[in-house]
């Protein structure tokens, strides 16, 4: 069970507030058509706000309740939506002056649609389909932007929870841990927490690992394409940002550039150049470390990646539901009692996990031809 305790001097200092004498009036209202009204959200301005309705159609208002635009979104009904929060953008070319606000609506045709409403004071509002997500295979319940509106995560009647990059459409994560309905998910403010619940009664607070290279700022954006086309001054930023500033001369001196950098040994370092201390030695060969495996996770194939750890597999097993994990993330899940499929959340008929010898073989021919180059 689950209790909360209250602060009695918080519940006083309530009847203090400066909302005391706060009155609710009815200020106005409008209605649709057809259907009833199962989802509503304000643009960040508050200027004007968004309905979506059982039949399907999505209506823009404004704050003087004028019906702005009407479309038909979602065939079966529209079952939530949401604005994003980030700052307003403007279309920098050749559009004067079309703010434009991103917007997600969920239904119960399964889909996701990612639309963008133009506003021009002069043409008025126009809602722009931009994409449609798919990947759930049951009606959406749930959708929220992240912050800064460029994650949306949802939730579903398939159970599971998806993180969509909002600029690409591209599915981030799908995570399957729930065993019901997934009807609700928010994104925390200002971290990469995100939270999700279920019919389960559970609520499962997840930690967004963004996986990106650990590099410096300037280096960041580029590294994603590979480190092996650094340039000296690219590891020396690199260096800077690792906190390492005091090797840069002596890496510019050996001419170390991101090929020469992800293929420096222990010996290298102390014979050839020649620094001393073990400790600083042990520092720099830990951050190439990770850069090593930064560089991989960037462009590991997806069928290598356990679906439970998102990690690349050193062990992978076949469970009874067909697909492949590393086994010991998913003889961790079944040792939680969970007899379901983590991908399909349907029950396991057997617990029996089979070596899948070609797929390992396959990651080791992969990892032999990253090495190579
Ligand atoms: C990487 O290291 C190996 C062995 O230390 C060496 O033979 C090879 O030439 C190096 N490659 C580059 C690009 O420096
Ligand atoms: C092994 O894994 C691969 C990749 O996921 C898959 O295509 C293949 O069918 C699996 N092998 C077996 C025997 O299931």
């Amino acid at each position: 069970m689950c209790q909360m305790v209250f602060d009695r001097s918080l519940i006083q200092n309530c009847t203090y507030s400066k909302f005391k004498s706060c009155v609710l009036l009815l200020f106005r209202s409008g209605n649709v058509k057809d259907g009833s009204l199962v989802a509503c959200a304000f643009s960040p301005s508050g200027n004007f706000f968004v309905t979506g309705s059982s039949s399907g159609d999505l209506t823009i208002w404004d704050d003087k309740m004028r019906c702005l635009y009407n479309e038909k979104a979602h065939d079966l009904g529209v079952t939530c939506c949401d604005i994003s929060s980030d700052p307003v953008s403007v279309l920098s070319d050749n559009e004067n002056g079309f703010k434009y606000f991103q917007m997600v609506s969920c239904g119960q045709d399964n889909q996701i649609k990612l639309w963008l409403i133009l506003f021009a004071d002069f043409l008025g509002v126009e809602l722009k389909h931009k994409c449609t997500l798919n990947g759930h295979s049951a009606p959406v319940l749930a959708c929220a932007f992240s912050y800064d509106g460029q994650m949306l995560v949802s939730g579903s009647v398939d159970k599971c929870v998806i993180i969509y990059e909002t600029s690409t459409g591209n599915t981030l994560h799908s995570l399957c841990q729930h065993t019901r309905y997934v009807t609700t998910c928010a994104f925390a403010p200002h971290s990469h927490l995100l939270a999700t619940g279920s019919m389960d009664k559970t609520v499962h607070i997840w930690q967004l690992d963004l996986k990106q290279p650990s590099a410096g700022n300037t280096v960041e954006t580029e590294s994603k394409v590979a480190v092996e086309d650094w340039s000296e001054d690219d590891v020396s930023a690199w260096l800077c940002a690792q906190d390492l500033a005091d090797f840069v001369g002596l890496f510019k001196m050996n001419n170390i550039d991101g090929k020469e950098l992800l293929n420096l040994t222990k010996e290298g370092l102390a014979n050839e150049l020649k620094i001393e201390s073990l400790g600083l030695r042990s520092k720099i060969l830990q951050k190439i470390e990770e850069l090593r495996m930064t560089t991989i996770s960037v462009s590991v194939p997806d069928e290598f990646l356990c679906p439970i750890t998102r990690e690349l597999m050193k062990d992978p097993v076949i469970a009874a539901d067909g697909y492949s994990y590393e086994r010991e993330a998913v003889e961790h899940w079944i040792s939680n009692k969970r007899r379901s499929s983590p991908m399909t959340n349907l029950p396991l008929h057997s617990l029996m996990l089979t070596p899948n010898r070609t797929l390992k073989m396959a990651i080791t021919r992969w990892l032999e031809t990253q090495q190579k180059c």
